[in-house]
């Protein structure tokens, strides 16, 4: 987490930071800052709080130099405040930093006994002393003599390269010096870093977007790399200095400025675009005439890697969790093949078991999440095969991957996610059908029904999304409720987890979501007449079951607010509240339901009076463990 933004060129660098950290706020908003070069010195101006207060003290200021970084934070190491928000300025140098600095206990004893004065709570000032001790030994090492290493003519970079291997942990780190104001030295350890490279200035930041509004060609960092810009060139090295070869990549994409096109939030938005998005993402990979799956641009010969397959993990967090538990139900009942569905940060240290012929799939919208990443690392080294299910391309996720599905839902700015799990779902959708079909295991008028399905997903969302007045008015009430029990069974029970942490995420109000069939076993006793039950029921061979649950909450004072398909006289007279989807079958119903859950969380959240874009301790963009 965290957005880093460096700028070296002709331009006034506050006007090219601001830009792009307003596009990286996703990463963080607790606090921002900039660092500027103005007559010969770094002037430094920090705010606590969204970006906006930081853009208000910079009204009016100006600046002389060339040189800037940026920072939006997400506190790790010391609270959110204008005091602990980066960039970190010790005797010349100033420095951003994203990720956590792990023996940051060690460092910090250790600059203290030497001497340092800490004005901050954070580990990421620690490196900024690291830096200027050695830039200062260094100074006394040539006045003896006794040089930097052969080739690196850079003070700046020097003390770069000495203290590496002091660094333990996960960093992106940005640094430059008043000494060097033609100079910038920026090197990674996890967190993603992007060199932009422009016709008449140079560029880092944390992510491709703070960068396309000014340049195209950018040079992908990877981790144990540093790189060095000097005026308009640049050369990356590894830890000991050795130059590497690295490949200047012309991306696509344009600086959409993020636009809300008339709605009060970007989240409900997103949450409208999601016909479109399942659409974008179904689109590639469905023959219309035949009304079959054919996974194109997958970057390996599918069939055969599909076909040889006997064991498939998924790997994701948070609500790609959630879509990846949906595909665990989908691959195992089309194509019967075993599935193992993880969080990402528990299988990475499970020492999970990985036999020949396994399919690993990641499921990431950013991309960046640093424990879907190091699982797919171990996967990748445990030899299985690798594909990845993705909203950014070029992602540090996509770019391990051997084989990619792209979610193309477009750019999704609200914290939480909605079109990306939709699209997810709807890929998924496809995946498995494409392993069952290379199985053999699918026929073809099989294929066509569930094929069919999907493709009228789109316009059935649509129709859901007329439900929005109706949460907009139940809202006011439903905040009042003390807490929510989401429940479902089978395919549907993931989308209660995910109704859950929506609500949680946006209303901070405590939420669970529960297989149905558990609440007996201990949840039924949280059940009086202040919790609220969203219960999942659609019309299916597990209906009678999931009604006698709700019976049970019911008895005990539960306010059962349920989302069922079609008429069902009783289900409505035991609901508080009762909201009919579309009658469609297992296969594509929780692209229909989530769009309830989602807005529900929505609704409530607004009418909390909460920032439902930016929810309070979370970041867009997870990228440290
Ligand atoms: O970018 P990723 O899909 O890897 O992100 C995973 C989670 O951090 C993410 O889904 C998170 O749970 C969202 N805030 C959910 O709305």
């Amino acid at each position: 987490m965290c957005g880093i933004v460096g700028y070296l060129g002709p331009k006034n660098p506050k006007d090219v930071i601001l830009t792009g950290l307003k596009s990286l706020e996703y990463r963080g908003y607790d606090s921002a800052g900039v660092s500027i070069l103005h007559e010969g010195k770094f002037k430094r101006v920090r705010a606590e709080g969204k970006l906006g207060n930081l853009s208000a003290k910079l009204d009016g200021e100006a600046f002389s130099g060339h040189l800037g970084i940026g920072h939006t934070r997400w506190a790790t190491h010391g609270k959110p405040s204008e005091r602990n928000a980066h960039p970190h300025c010790v005797g010349g140098i100033s420095l951003v930093h994203n990720g956590i600095i792990e023996n940051y206990m060690e460092l910090r004893e250790e600059l203290v006994r030497d001497g340092a004065v800490l004005e901050s709570e954070t580990d990421s000032e620690l490196v900024a002393h690291l830096i200027e001790r050695e830039v200062r030994a260094g100074g006394d090492r040539a006045a003896a003599g006794n040089g930097a290493a052969a080739g690196v003519s850079s003070a700046l970079l020097a003390a770069v390269l000495r203290i590496l291997p002091r660094l333990h942990g996960a960093y992106a780190i940005l640094v430059v010096s008043e000494r060097e104001p033609d100079t910038m030295v920026a090197f990674k350890n996890g967190p993603p870093l992007i060199l932009g490279v422009g016709p008449d200035a140079m560029y880092v930041g944390s992510d491709v977007m703070a960068l396309v509004p000014y340049t195209k060609k950018v040079v992908y960092l990877d981790d144990g790399e540093v790189v060095e810009v000097k005026g308009r060139s640049y050369r990356v090295l590894d830890h000991s200095g050795a130059t590497i070869q690295k490949k200047l990549v012309e991306v696509n994409w344009t600086a959409d400025v993020a636009s809300k096109g008339g709605f009060p939030h970007f989240m409900v938005k997103e949450i409208f675009e999601q016909p479109r998005a399942v659409a974008q993402a179904i689109q590639p990979h469905v023959n219309l005439q035949k009304s079959s799956v054919e996974l194109s641009g997958v970057g390996f010969d599918v069939d055969q890697v599909l076909a040889g397959i006997e064991r498939v993990f998924i790997v994701a967090c948070g609500s790609s969790y959630y879509t990846g538990l949906v595909g665990e139900y989908m691959i195992e009942r089309l194509a019967k093949v075993p599935v193992e569905c993880d969080i990402a940060s528990e299988f990475r240290y499970r020492h999970p078991v990985l036999p020949k012929n396994s399919l690993f799939i990641s499921i990431s919208q950013s991309g960046e999440t640093a424990d879907t990443l190091a699982a797919v690392r171990m996967a990748k080294q445990a030899g299985a095969k690798i594909l990845s299910i993705c909203n950014v391309k070029n992602s540090s996720i996509d770019r391990e991957a051997d084989g990619h599905l792209y979610m193309n839902a477009g750019t999704e700015i609200g914290v939480a996610s909605t079109k990306a799990f939709s699209a997810t779902l709807a890929l998924l959708n496809l995946l498995s059908l494409a392993v069952a079909k290379a199985k053999g295991v699918l026929s073809a008028e099989d294929e066509a029904k569930y094929v069919r399905e999907v493709l009228a997903a789109p316009a059935q969302i649509e129709t859901v999304l007329n439900l929005d007045k109706f949460f907009k008015q139940a809202a006011d009430k439903l905040k009042s409720y003390k807490g929510f029990l989401y429940l479902g069974r089978g395919v549907h029970y993931p989308i209660a987890m995910e109704g859950a942490l929506k609500l949680k995420e946006l209303a901070y109000m405590h939420a669970e979501g529960y297989a149905a069939g558990e609440m007996k076993h201990g949840p039924l006793a949280l059940i009086d007449d202040k919790m609220a039950v969203v219960t999942l029921v659609p019309h299916d061979d597990l209906y009678e079951k999931t009604l006698s649950n709700l019976e049970e909450a019911k008895a005990r004072g539960g306010q059962i607010i349920s989302i069922g398909t079609g008429e069902s006289e009783r289900l409505e007279k035991i609901s508080q509240y009762y909201l009919a989807l579309p009658e469609v079958g297992w296969f594509t119903l929780p692209l229909l339901e989530v769009v309830p859950v989602q807005l529900l969380a929505y609704h409530v959240a607004c009418s909390l009076g909460h920032d439902v874009d930016q929810p309070r301790n979370l970041a867009k963009s997870v990228t440290v463990e």
